[in-house]
């Protein structure tokens, strides 16, 4: 059974965010690891998992091991995992996981776009797309994302977007090797009245 807007597909000029296929495989691995450099500093991975290797996490068949996880968590409405797409070629990768309903209606975001796409904006225009999503089709409340206090890239795409600091996080995730601080951003739906992308749109 589909959960509430998922599968979607989303669109603002050149950039499209979509469910990730099977088809995938190769560009997924292939970007994923060109960019281990760029990315390992930055990404959480549960501790005690078996040694394994940057390139054997992203071979061609840990990608299909991946999606199996995902259309499970995305099927049960706990996760609404986005491949970004620009001018038809993966680029990067918006998630929301950790969705809470109940009284909270409350998600996480994570995203990360391959180094020779950066700098052009192409999270930035993903991530507001994604928010005003969660805000209007999937019914949430507040979006939040949790950032290493050094990750200064990242930190200009949720100030840039409207998100307010809500504070640190000590030993927050578990990342390349220790448990790494975060400072928490987050928004709420009374923030963004008129749309996250149309608020950026008017800023930027
Ligand atoms: C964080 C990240 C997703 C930003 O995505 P993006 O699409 O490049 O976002 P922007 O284009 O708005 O650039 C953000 C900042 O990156 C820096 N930047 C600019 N050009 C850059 C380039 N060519 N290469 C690297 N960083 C650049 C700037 O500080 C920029 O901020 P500014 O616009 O205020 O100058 C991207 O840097 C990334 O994937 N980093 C590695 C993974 C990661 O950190 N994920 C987030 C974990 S919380």
């Amino acid at each position: 059974m589909a959960s509430p807007g998922w599968p979607v597909s989303l669109v603002a000029g050149d950039i499209g965010l979509r469910p990730f296929r099977l088809r995938d495989a190769q560009a997924w691995s292939e970007t994923r690891t060109r960019n281990e450099d760029w990315l390992s500093r930055w990404e959480g991975r549960q501790p005690g998992l078996p040694d394994a290797t940057w390139a054997e996490r992203h071979s061609p068949s840990a990608f299909a091991a991946m999606l199996r996880v995902m259309r499970r968590e995305s099927r049960a409405g706990r996760q609404l995992p986005f491949a970004v797409m620009r001018h038809g070629s993966l680029v990067g990768q918006v998630t929301v996981s950790n969705v809470v309903r109940g009284a909270f209606q409350s998600a996480s975001v994570g995203y990360w776009v391959d180094r020779d796409a950066a700098g052009s904006g192409v999270i930035p225009t993903a991530l507001a797309l994604v928010v005003d999503h969660c805000f209007t089709v999937v019914g949430l409340h507040r979006i939040e994302a949790n950032i290493r206090p050094e990750n200064a890239p990242s930190l200009a795409v949720v100030r840039k977007l409207g998100f307010r600091e809500e504070g640190l996080h000590e030993r927050f995730l578990f990342i390349d090797g220790a448990w790494r601080d975060h400072l928490t951003f987050a928004v709420t739906t009374e923030d963004v009245p008129d749309g996250m992308l149309s608020r950026a749109r008017h800023t930027g």
